[in-house]
Formats: C-alpha cells, sequence, structure tokens
C-alpha cells in the first residue's frame, strides 16, 4: 500500500540541550536525521518524504540529503513555529496525493518498516491509525504533588508516532484545528475533535524520541543491539 511521509524535523531541541538541533546529533556516526529518514528511503512502499525544516538547517541538511544518497525527499518545506505547524506545512506539499500519509517525528529514528505497514493498511481501512505501546508504569493523577487517583492503567497507552490518515481527514482536522486555534501534541488529537475513529496499532517500546540527553544513552543501545542481531 503506497504512502508518504512528512517528517517534522524543524524544532530546535532545547531539551536536549546539544546548542543545535538534535537532529544533527550522531549514533554510530550517523546523524538521527539520516537514520529515521533511511528507513522511508529503503521502504518500496513509500512513494515520498516531505521535510519539514528550519531555515538556519537548511544547507546542512541538503548536504547531508545528497551525502548519504538520498533520493526520495519530494518536498522541503520550511517549518513552523509549533511542531503542529510544521506539519502542516508539510500537509500542504502532499499536493494531489489523495492516499494514507504519515506524519513521524525525525526525532525518532527507530520505527520498524513492519510496523508502518501495518499502520497504513489500518490508515486506508478506517480513516486514521496511530502506533502506542501499553503503559507500562503505575499513573496517579495529582495536584501540587497530592495525590487524587489512581489511573486504570489497563486502558491507558503511550503514544508514539507515525500517525496515519488519510490525507482528506488530515486536512479536515488540521483546518479545523486553525480556525479554532487548537494546539495539540499529536496530529490524532486534532482528528478526535472530527467525527473519525483513530485506531490504535501496537508498536514497540524502543521506538523512543530522543529528547533529553539520557535518550542517547538508550539509543547507542537500542542500535549496537540491533547491529549486533543484524537487523
Ligand atoms: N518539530 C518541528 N517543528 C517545530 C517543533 C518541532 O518540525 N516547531 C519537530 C522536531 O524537529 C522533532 C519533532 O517535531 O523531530 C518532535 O518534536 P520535539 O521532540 O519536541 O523536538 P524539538 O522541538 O526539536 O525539541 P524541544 O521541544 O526540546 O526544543
Ligand atoms: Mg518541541
Amino acid at each position: 500500500m503506497p504512502y508518504q511521509v512528512i517528517l517534522p524535523a524543524a524544532g530546535q531541541g532545547k531539551r536536549m540541550g546539544a546548542g543545535k538541533n538534535k537532529l544533527l546529533l550522531t549514533l554510530e556516526g550517523i546523524p538521527v536525521l539520516i537514520h529515521t529518514i533511511k528507513v522511508f528511503e529503503a521502504d518500496p512502499a513509500c512513494s515520498g518524504i516531505i521535510l519539514a525544516i528550519h531555515p538556519d538547517d537548511e544547507a546542512e541538511f541538503k548536504l547531508l540529503l545528497a551525502q548519504y544518497g538520498i533520493h526520495k525527499v519530494s518536498s522541503l518545506v520550511v517549518g513552523g513555529k509549533e511542531r503542529q505547524d510544521s506539519v502542516y506545512n508539510g500537509l500542504k506539499a502532499v499536493g494531489s496525493f489523495d492516499g494514507v500519509v504519515l506524519v513521524h517525528d525525525a526525532a525518532r529514528p527507530f520505527i520498524k518498516v513492519e510496523t508502518i505497514h501495518r499502520l497504513v493498511e489500518a490508515a486506508d481501512k478506517e480513516g486514521g491509525a496511530i502506533v502506542a505501546v501499553p503503559v507500562k508504569d503505575t499513573i496517579k493523577k495529582a495536584v501540587n504533588c497530592q495525590v487524587l487517583e489512581t489511573v486504570e492503567r489497563s486502558s491507558l497507552w503511550a503514544v508514539q508516532t507515525p500517525q496515519a490518515f488519510r490525507v482528506s481527514v488530515l486536512l479536515e482536522a488540521h483546518n479545523k484545528a486553525l480556525e479554532e486555534q487548537f494546539i495539540g501534541t499529536d496530529e490524532s488529537s486534532l482528528v478526535e475533535r472530527l467525527p473519525h475513529q483513530v485506531s490504535i496499532i501496537e508498536g514497540d517500546y524502543d521506538n523512543i524520541k530522543l529528547t533529553t540527553p539520557e535518550d542517547l544513552y538508550f539509543a547507542e543501545a537500542i542500535l549496537r543491539k540491533r547491529i549486533e542481531s543484524g537487523v
């Protein structure tokens, strides 16, 4: 099932504190951005990659795409103030393609192609689908560090990307959010405001987002394990 992917990559990586976009940090010598793009570059079902970037990164990103022989980036768009703005700019570059579009954080380099394919199929059938994993911790609700209640865990999911939608569904959701000045932390939260279903595809705990410096240790470990096991 063919799909296109929007990769929001226009953040500043403030919580990583590297003094530059965290996507330029390397894992086993290769930039995080390239690790993520390579998954889609190598997947025959992916028919186009739309990359949302910060203007300050443009020259360096273009150089990396050339250096690593990436051919599938069909559009480079300027990102916006919020991640949601970057995704919206990417969505406008989808053009006349009216199949399934994925949104995937460029900061999640460990997504598996098998998960992507399950996700795309579900989105094609149902309109929208997201990758998530069951919550492992006990979650409490609290105010001012005083526990109010323990939240029933069996119904809780920790949501990741990719998130996949029919293009028309995601466009409708973004337009409504823009009109109503709603900002969500993921695409699903915009689609949930419409009368559309979003289904969950169970993914892997190692599809982490590189956010804070400790995540780099986990990322190195995940990558080494994959290299050792030849996946
Ligand atoms: N992103 C984006 N445009 C923004 C903000 C974020 O395209 N205005 C992208 C990031 O580049 C990243 C993904 O969205 O690939 C997830 O965002 P996050 O992990 O928050 O990254 P940053 O915003 O870069 O990090 P921070 O919030 O710590 O500054
Ligand atoms: Mg951010």
